[in-house]
């Protein structure tokens, strides 16, 4: 089911009420969870794109630099979203790109050239018969000199005039002289979208290879309207932008990966457990960079408090031998990167309830047994990845310890890391680790753990391409 547009007041009493409760219950506003509600409707409609206003893609740390030295052109039309390329002109600054604005007339009405002009820093072209600009027939290099363009917010107007091929102002005019790849970031009053000439423009464009981003479902700037038709977030945006202009090589393409992050949490009974300092944030940002290098990646974490990375498959899990058996159901693959903390023991036969406290009871003493060695487990495995890594976490005779464990897990390469406490390398972000290899030990400088990952990601991928030669 799709709810076109919805007016919070005009709703049935009881139905209102509801709402009402559930909104309290959940600390939002009534709009917000209408809003939400709105949302995950369209979720389950699936020939409309899921919105981002609900899950906002955080960028992958690896792909802000595909924006560095970018040249966008970006056009800003008329409508009351356009405040919000305030916010994406700057986005795209800061991570590099340089943004040359085209306002139309009404967008002027909505936001000020002299704004505009003031973020991107650079002179902002609103006319077509300009005598200034079109010296040398300006609106055809604004056209050509550029990487892409931008449309956002685009009115209902400026796609119906795209889709009928018109060129009666600037903005028009650029976008039908263009050859650059034009993405367009429709925000419109649900009615407008769902119009049949609006949506017969829009199937047009998608014929033309023109890029969409949005307009996802949720409140309008109108009062009490809700539908699809907003703007989507300026993150969501420039995740597209990214998609669309990333070029660099990706030697992974094709390939399989298994990550495993952060710590076990191995049950005392069902309120305790042994845990350790693993974050989660060096594994974590290797399966982003795998992700990023072209793999298919499933990591598989323990419980961490950070977020899942971007574009990679997340399986979480508590315990070791859960995360084992979820290792083994995915094998065949070609690449396994074992980083978990993995607990050596767990508690045997931990207690079905909460073990209590009693008066002059002696204090619990637990047995532990030795919990499976997920690494040696796939390292030997009939089904052994072409690639195994392992990491090792020491707090002494690093070098020894490391090579040891190289030859005794199976694996082709450890990644070892000194984790003393006064290095902070646990729980913090930057690492420094030596890769023993069967070749020798090389020994890499203080690094960001993002830096560490995209390095590793590359020692990978070179050394997955002398085992496939
Ligand atoms: C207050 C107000 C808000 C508007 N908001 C939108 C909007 O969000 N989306 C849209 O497609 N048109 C909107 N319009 C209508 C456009 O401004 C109108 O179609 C205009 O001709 C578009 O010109 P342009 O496409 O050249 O920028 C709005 C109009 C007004 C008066």
């Amino acid at each position: 089911m799709h709810v076109a547009s919805l007016t919070i007041r005009n709703l049935d009493e009881d139905i209102k009420q509801n709402l009402r409760e559930r909104a309290a219950q959940n600390g939002h506003s009534m709009e917000e969870e209408m809003r939400l509600i709105l949302a995950s409707l369209d979720q389950q409609d699936t020939s409309l794109p899921k919105p981002a206003s609900v899950d906002v893609p955080r960028l992958n740390p690896f792909s802000s630099e595909v924006l560095d030295g970018k040249q966008i052109l970006l056009i800003i039309s008329g409508g009351i979203a356009a405040y919000k390329t305030l916010d994406l002109i700057r986005r795209l600054r800061e991570r590099g790109a340089k943004v040359r604005p085209i306002m139309t007339q009404s967008a002027q009405e909505f936001i000020t050239p002299l704004s505009v002009g003031a973020l991107t820093a650079d002179h902002v072209y609103t006319e077509l018969f300009s005598r200034e600009d079109e010296q040398d027939v300006g609106h055809i290099r604004l056209a050509r000199e550029c990487d892409m363009i931008v449309v956002a917010p685009i009115t209902a107007n400026l796609m119906a005039k795209m889709a009928h091929g018109r060129a009666d102002d600037l903005a028009s005019t650029v976008l039908l002289a263009t050859d650059k790849p034009v993405l367009i970031a429709p925000a419109m009053n649900p009615h407008m979208w769902h119009n049949k000439a609006t949506q017969r423009n829009v199937k047009t464009l998608r014929e033309d290879g023109i890029h969409f981003i949005g307009p996802e479902a949720g409140e309008m700037a109108e009062s009490g309207e809700a539908g699809k038709g907003r703007l989507s977030e300026t993150m969501s945006i420039i995740a597209k932008m990214i998609d669309i202009l990333d070029d660099r090589p990706k030697p992974l393409l094709g390939k399989t990966a298994i990550v495993t992050s952060g710590p076990t949490h191995e049950p005392i009974d069902p309120v305790r457990y042994i845990a350790n300092r693993s974050s989660g944030k060096q594994g974590h940002a290797i399966a982003a960079a795998l992700a990023e290098l072209g793999a298919s990646v499933k990591l598989i974490s323990g419980p961490v408090n950070i977020p899942d990375p971007v574009g990679v498959d997340v399986i979480k899990i508590e315990r070791a031998e859960e995360m084992l058996d979820t290792a083994l159901q995915l094998l065949p693959c070609d690449i396994a990167v074992m980083v978990a903390a993995v607990a050596d023991w767990r508690v045997a036969g931990a207690a079905g309830e909460k073990i209590k406290k009693k008066k002059g009871q002696s204090v619990p003493t637990f047995d532990l047994v030795e919990n499976p060695d997920i690494l040696k487990t796939v390292g030997h495995h009939a089904k052994r990845p072409a690639l195994v890594v392992g990491f090792a976490a020491e707090t002494q005779n690093l070098i020894d310890n490391a090579t040891a464990k190289l030859k005794r897990k199976g694996a082709d390469m450890i990644v070892a890391n000194d984790v003393s406490p006064e290095t902070g390398i646990m729980g913090g972000d930057r690492n420094r680790v030596r890769i023993v290899g069967h070749d020798g030990v090389d020994a890499w400088p203080d690094l960001s753990k993002d830096d560490v990952a995209m390095r590793l990601g590359k020692l990978i991928s070179q050394k997955l391409a002398e085992i496939v030669v």
